[in-house]
């Protein structure tokens, strides 16, 4: 399975869009590395990646909420943390066990399942809520 860029991921914040796209680009080189068997070789990079990635992205996410006086401000970062803390007990699994098949199914699991779940119904909210700002 390849993630496409649709327009249900598509939020109309021109710097934020740039970033969740090249999340899902990793989500992509992550998943065709598993279709080639490389999953193994490939998942701590991913996971190195994501971590330092996904940290950037969310630290620029909350500025603009704080910026906007976004009321959901709070809650939303909440979303954030959990995804650090579970990316984080990853990667320290990663460095205790190093590359397992476990480790590869649950990298993909957080990114496709959390990620696009929390663009489509997390960053949504924010972004209508910035447009209605105007
Ligand atoms: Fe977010």
């Amino acid at each position: 399975m390849v993630l496409e860029w649709t327009r249900d991921i598509e939020l109309g914040i021109q710097s934020i869009d740039n970033q969740h796209k090249e999340l899902i680009e990793l989500i992509n080189k992550v998943l065709e590395a598993c279709n080639l068997g490389k999953g193994k070789e490939t998942v701590g990079v991913a996971l190195d990646f994501a971590t330092s990635y996904a940290f950037k992205h969310f630290k620029s996410e909350e500025g603009l909420m704080r910026e906007r006086n976004y009321p959901e401000y709070v809650n939303h970062k909440s979303f954030h943390q959990e995804f650090e803390r579970d990316v984080t007990a990853l990667k320290s699994e990663f460095d205790q066990v190093g590359p397992t098949i476990s480790i590869v199914l649950k990298l993909n699991r957080l990114l496709v399942d959390w990620l696009i779940k929390h663009i489509k119904n997390e960053d949504r909210k924010v972004a209508s809520f910035i447009k209605s700002l105007g």
